[in-house]
């Protein structure tokens, strides 16, 4: 027998095990260190109340025989799939329908799972740094080549290179890819791209029957008019893109598991509709999210529970912009965090893992260091508001007292 020796070419663990590990390791041997954490991108607020009624109600349908929901349709029940239409689409004049959104159990989990869908021949492209799960689900799946560890690249990627010196804004690949993946806020770097800027990428994966990959987990915090919510804001985008959205950042279902992908039905790649294939993909492999994790999902979108999320999405805003602001004034370059969780900034001279161990050692914070999240990420580190304010308050306290700038 043999195995799939594609998983022996991933270099160590998934970076947010590896950091979980450090310090899991560094707690035993400091027990005194008040660590606080403002590495992986995990909410901290609890779940709303008017999602939590809707958890319990469904929980009692469960246990009463009139009520009781068994298998969930695999694609979504309609009552979700429609709410999500009407309000996260239909409302921005995008025109998707209810039976073109498949509901999930995450983003992640469908972002990892979305390159079953394509041959392995095709070219992925990546925005470098970026969310690991795209180069690691395909590394799996044997469709990246070789591993170069002194530069960290996979010889069949094309990376798209994210920096202060291009502004974030990545640049069109020399070869082209079949595979685009864009996330939007970007993790990590936090910084977007506006509709212009998008516009461009859209066009060009029609113009080279490419796909896009997008993945919009971080739309909730936008606040820059020019930065659409949707990539199906754009003309032309129903027939080259696919949108990955979450409830984990909006409506703190980290524990929770619910997210959905869209894929238009104009979506025809060798003329075969992307469409039915992930529909065949789910019902084969996936027995739908919980009836009770999607009647929390629809409770997302009720009038109190849009108003909730959003008192929440102002208070990881408001850390965001304590963290953004403390560094700044203490001299670091920083970057996103205005449309995003997530603020990015320069070590300077330091490698990110050394700025990693010594903000774990001196000022007792995590972070996740930059080059995680590629080759480009190296001498950049991350820090998330998801914190409480209390600690983000302090976090920032203790870099500037402990960091001397370099
Ligand atoms: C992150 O920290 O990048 C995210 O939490 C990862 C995720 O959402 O899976």
């Amino acid at each position: 027998m043999k195995i799939n020796h594609n998983y022996q070419k991933l270099p160590g663990s998934y970076l947010f095990s590896t950091i979980a590990k450090k310090v899991a390791d560094y707690s035993r041997e400091h027990k005194e260190a008040r660590i606080i954490r403002l590495g992986i991108g995990d909410v901290t607020l609890p779940i709303a109340p008017s999602i939590v009624k809707a958890l319990h109600e469904a929980v009692d349908e469960m246990g009463d025989a009139a009520a009781f929901h068994g298998y969930a349709p695999d694609l979504g029940y309609a009552f979700l799939r429609e709410a999500i239409a009407k309000t996260d689409y239909q409302r921005l004049g995008c025109s998707i329908s209810a039976d073109e959104i498949f509901i999930s159990d995450g983003a992640k989990c469908d972002c990892g799972n979305i390159q079953e869908l394509f041959s392995n021949e095709a070219r992925i492209a990546v925005c470098d740094p970026v969310y690991p799960v795209y180069v690691d689900s395909n590394v799996m799946a044997g469709r990246t080549g070789e591993y170069d560890a002194d530069k960290g690249t996979w010889s069949r990627v094309i990376y798209l290179p994210c920096t202060k010196e291009n502004g974030f804004v990545p640049d069109l690949p020399k070869e082209v890819p079949d595979l685009i993946y864009l996330c939007n806020p970007n993790n990590p770097t936090g910084t977007t791209l506006t509709r212009k800027q998008l516009q461009v990428w859209v066009d060009y994966a029609n113009e080279h029957d490419a796909v896009l990959l997008y993945d919009a987990a971080y739309e909730a915090y936008i606040r820059d008019e020019e930065v659409p919510h949707s990539i199906f804001e754009l003309p032309g985008a129903r027939a080259c893109a696919i949108e990955f959205r979450s409830f984990s950042k909006n409506a703190g279902f980290t524990g929770v598991r619910l997210g959905f992908t869209v894929i238009p039905k104009d979506l025809i790649r060798e003329g075969v509709s992307l469409h039915t294939m992930w529909a065949r993909r789910h019902g084969t492999k996936y027995n739908g999210a919980p009836y009770i994790q999607q009647k929390a999902g629809l409770a997302v979108y009720g009038e109190e529970g849009q108003k909730e999320i959003q008192e929440q999405i102002q208070y990881y805003m408001r850390n965001t912009r304590t963290i953004y602001e403390g560094l700044k004034e203490a001299g670091y370059a920083v970057f996103g965090g205005v449309n995003s969780p997530y603020v990015w900034l320069h070590t300077g001279e330091m490698s990110s893992w050394a700025f990693f161990d010594e903000l774990l050692d001196k000022a007792h914070v995590v972070g996740t260091p930059g080059s995680g999240f590629g080759p480009e990420g190296e001498h950049y580190f991350r820090l998330t508001g998801f914190g409480s304010y209390e600690d983000t308050v302090q976090a920032v306290e203790r870099i500037k007292k402990t960091l001397a700038l370099r």
